[in-house]
C-alpha cells in the first residue's frame, strides 16, 4: 500500500482512453485499489481514477462516507469502487456546479453535468453495480469516469469567467482544510 504520485494536467498519460479490466479478482487489481484509496485519502480527494496515478485501466473510486473538506455543503457519498463503468443520463437536464481535481491542483471551475444519471459497472468483488443518482453524487461519478476517457473537467467548461484559484474563490475553504483543492 503506497501513496502514489498524482499526475497533473499536461501529462499525456491523463489524455489516454483507459483499457477495461479483464480480471477483477487479480492481486494486481487489489493492490491498485489499495494504492488508490491511500492516495485519495492522503490528498483529501472526493474521488480518484486509475489514470491519475498512471495506470491506464477503467477503475475509479469515490466517496469517503464523510463530508468532504473540499465540498463541505454536499452530502457524503458512501465509499464506492467502480470498474469498467458505463454512464447514461436519465434525461436532458444539466446542472452547473463547482469542481476541482487533484490533477488540476489549486483551481476550481463551474462545469455543466447531467443532473441525474444511471451508472453501471463492477465493484471490487466483481459484483454488478447499478445505481441511479443525482446531485453531487452524479457530478462526482461523471467527473471520475471522464478521466477514463482522457478528459479533465476544464475541457467540459463552457464559461471560463467561472474558473479560478480555490483560495481566491473560496477563502473559507482554504483556511479550513489547507489543501490545494
Ligand atoms: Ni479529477
Amino acid at each position: 500500500m503506497t501513496v502514489r504520485e498524482i499526475l497533473r494536467m499536461g501529462d499525456p498519460r491523463l489524455r489516454r482512453v483507459a483499457e477495461p479490466v479483464l480480471d477483477v479478482g487479480s492481486a494486481e487489481l487489489r493492490d491498485l485499489l489499495a494504492d488508490m484509496r491511500h492516495t485519495m485519502v492522503a490528498a483529501h480527494g472526493a474521488g480518484l481514477a486509475a489514470p491519475q496515478i498512471g495506470v491506464n485501466l477503467q477503475v475509479v473510486i469515490f466517496g469517503t462516507g464523510q463530508v468532504s473538506p473540499r465540498y463541505p455543503h454536499e452530502l457524503p457519498i458512501s465509499p464506492t469502487v467502480l470498474i469498467n463503468p458505463v454512464i447514461e443520463p436519465m434525461d436532458a437536464q444539466e446542472t452547473l456546479g463547482w469542481e476541482g481535481c487533484l490533477s488540476v491542483p489549486g483551481l476550481r471551475g463551474q462545469v455543466p453535468r447531467w443532473s441525474r444519471v444511471r451508472y453501471r459497472g463492477l465493484d471490487d468483488l466483481g459484483q454488478p453495480l447499478d445505481r441511479v443518482v443525482e446531485g453531487f453524487h452524479a457530478r462526482v461519478v461523471q467527473h471520475e469516469c471522464d478521466h477514463l476517457l482522457g478528459i479533465l473537467y476544464p475541457q467540459r467548461m463552457r464559461d471560463f469567467s467561472q474558473f479560478g484559484y480555490t483560495d481566491i474563490l473560496f477563502p473559507e475553504l482554504a483556511t479550513r482544510s489547507g489543501d490545494d483543492d
